[in-house]
């Protein structure tokens, strides 16, 4: 089978799908107040371009794909996406990322169709803070769409927390609680400069050593250090003991973790992301409109590989991305 190997030696065997660029919340620091895709219908891939994309990368040696947007379950007939991707052969980890206001009527399709687990983002247990957050969310929806996952089997669970000095930062341990209550996990996520809102959220920093301190303290344990899974990616994982709950935390800006990257991003339009730092990317869309074929196609994307950049540079160069809307790109 062919792999995907970049000029710095990393196997790229994981994808990241944004299905929309649509979301239904509007988290301060990952979109503008007045942001707008404006995308139209067909400015965007189609379910079966999606589809054929990632049969492309499977045959390529990508083995795990993540279902990002927006929110991924806003978009239409997202469920016949989920089950044309669990047909195929080597895909066998298929998560979704989401923001569970939609998880609840979901959860249990989803699961079936293949979608073995679920990343879900909640900043805040608090109502009226955690709507302020969102720009209009509604936490309830979002906790019955977290107990409508654990239900389904989905496993595992991961809260990500994205965690800001003067907005949530007091949470922390509730957080913690809430995921040990329900035995699922909790990840503990730096804000990334990443869109001006990224940018102007980031100045509220928290670092990795502060959010550990914090959570030792609570839990009154010191946090052994735990490898999960190759294709995990860049958290540092803890188990908790006594408890089948995980820690994480990812410090994208803090860490320089780029070294063991093997991943890249398709966005909603079909753009090919090789960084989430570097404006680099080529339209598999573009290529796929002008009728090129399997094999065509795959040689775009062994190209790109070849140009995937060594590293980030959000400490050194923010402008580059400053454009760029994390709603757009899905994290
Ligand atoms: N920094 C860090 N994470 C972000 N996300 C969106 N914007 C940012 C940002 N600026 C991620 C978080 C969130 C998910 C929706 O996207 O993980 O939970």
């Amino acid at each position: 089978m062919t792999t995907l190997i970049d000029p710095f030696s990393r196997k790229i065997n994981y994808l990241r799908i944004s299905v929309t660029d649509h979301c239904n919340y509007r988290c301060f620091y990952c979109r503008d107040e007045f942001h707008n895709n404006r995308t139209t219908r067909s400015e965007v891939l189609s379910l079966e371009e999606i589809a054929r994309i990632a049969r492309l990368f499977s045959e390529l040696g990508v083995s795990k794909v993540r279902l990002t947007g927006g929110e991924p379950l806003i978009r239409k007939n997202i469920l016949s996406l989920v089950e044309m991707l669990g047909k195929i052969p080597n895909i066998n980890d298929m998560p979704l990322s989401t923001n569970a206001h939609l998880l609840k009527q979901h959860a249990q399709e989803l699961q079936h169709l293949g979608v073995n687990r679920v990343n879900i983002s909640i900043d805040s247990l608090q109502e009226k803070r955690f709507s302020d957050i969102t720009r209009g969310g509604d936490l309830s929806k979002v906790i019955k769409g977290i107990d409508a996952a654990i239900t389904a089997g989905m496993h595992p669970i991961k809260l990500n927390m994205v965690v800001m000095q003067d907005t949530n930062a007091d949470e922390i341990e509730a957080m913690l609680d809430f995921a040990i209550d329900r035995e699922i996990d909790i990840r503990f996520i730096e804000t990334m400069p990443i869109g001006t809102s990224g940018i102007e959220a980031s100045r509220q920093h928290i670092s990795q050593a502060d959010i550990l301190a914090r959570v030792e303290a609570h839990l009154k344990q010191d946090l052994q250090k735990i490898q999960l899974h190759d294709t995990d990616g860049p958290a540092h994982n803890y188990q908790i003991i006594n408890s089948k709950s995980r820690v994480g935390v990812i410090s994208a800006v803090s860490d320089n973790f780029c070294t063991t990257c093997n991943r890249v991003r398709l966005t909603a339009k079909g753009q090919l992301i090789l960084c989430l730092g570097q404006e680099n990317s080529v339209s598999l869309r573009d290529a796929i409109r002008a009728h090129k074929t399997d094999d065509e196609i795959k040689q775009i994307i062994i190209n790109a590989i070849g140009k995937k950049p060594e590293k980030h540079e959000f400490d050194t160069n923010i402008n580059n991305i400053e454009l760029r809307q994390m709603v757009e790109i899905g994290g």
